[in-house]
């Protein structure tokens, strides 16, 4: 199961395990990008099986319904790989209230694991792996103002405060899993060419015109979380983070045990208010 497969290294990731033969789901928040993706996947990669799962991964009822209709198709999930992520500009707000790098980033990951939690470890030996960034070394975390409503909003600090958070919730998922068969783990896929932060228009979009050529390929870009969901050798290997295939430390921010037991208690708080009664 892949988020944000429509474009960029999620892209590349969906066509390179259609490659190994993984019967495939797609979350997409666009029916027509996902259908045009799955008939490629089907006639370039020769997939033999894929769904689609409509869902706006900044709305958290959307995750839910997603979630639902997920376990509803696939009785087994041996890979859950969350990718899909934005850069933002400006403050903006999801339909739910919460500011969209918060609600993308960290949420919608947070959200969609937990709520298909069960039927990974049901399926072990199950692997998550998350796309997280090098850049989340410029984070500036403040775990009383996740969603920067009272500090200036500098996109590259908010944009790395949220890979941050992947770091952070991808080691407090990994001791939460252990013993379950289930590893956790992360990802710097490289600086890759790709439309991310495009849709901001604006000064990022025409410097990012010159820099992208600098840039690794989506292909390449996809390599670390394809050898994380597939390298035999990874079996039992959870709650690291890894670039060029390779396990790298990440900052010390990110390593902080107590900060990131406190984030599982705020992430659990935030998706609290999209549940039903019923949980
Ligand atoms: N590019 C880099 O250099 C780089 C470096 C480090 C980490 N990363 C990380 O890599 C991951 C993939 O980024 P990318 O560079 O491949 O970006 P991208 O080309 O912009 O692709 C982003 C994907 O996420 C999807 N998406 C965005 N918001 C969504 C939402 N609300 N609901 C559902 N899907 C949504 C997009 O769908 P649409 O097609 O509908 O827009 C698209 O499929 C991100 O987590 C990013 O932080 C990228």
């Amino acid at each position: 199961m892949i988020t944000g497969a429509t474009a960029g290294i999620g892209r590349a990731t969906a066509f390179a395990l259609a490659r190994h033969g993984f019967r495939l789901g797609l979350v997409c928040r666009s029916r027509a990008k996902g259908e045009a993706l799955s008939e490629a996947l089907r006639a370039e990669a020769g997939a033999a099986d894929v769904a689609l799962f409509v869902a706006d991964l900044g709305v958290q009822t959307d995750v839910r319904r997603a979630a639902d209709e997920i376990l509803a198709g696939f009785p087994r999930l041996d890979v859950l790989l969350n990718n899909a992520g934005v850069f933002q500009t400006r403050f903006e707000e999801t339909a739910d209230g919460i500011e969209t790098t918060l609600a993308v980033n960290h949420l919608a990951y947070f959200l969609l694991t937990d709520l298909l939690r069960e039927r990974l470890v049901a399926s072990a030996p199950a692997r998550i792996v998350s796309v997280a960034s090098n850049a989340h070394r410029f984070a500036r975390l403040d775990l009383n103002d996740l969603e920067f409503r009272n500090r200036p909003f500098g996109a590259m600090r908010v944009y790395g405060t949220s890979k941050l958070l992947n770091v952070m919730w991808n080691a407090e998922l990994a001791r939460r899993l252990e013993g379950s068969g289930v590893s956790a783990n992360c990802v710097h896929p490289g600086g890759v060419n790709t439309g991310l932060g495009d849709q901001n228009g604006g000064v990022l979009a025409q410097v990012g015109g010159l820099v992208k050529r600098f840039l690794r390929s989506p292909d390449k870009g996809a390599e670390t979380s394809v050898h994380l969901a597939t390298a035999p050798q990874l079996v039992d290997v959870s709650g690291r983070y890894f670039a060029n295939c390779r396990e790298r430390r990440p900052s010390a921010a990110a390593r902080d045990a107590a900060a990131q037991a406190q984030l599982w208690e705020l992430s659990e708080a935030l998706v609290a208010g999209s549940a039903s009664p019923a949980g």
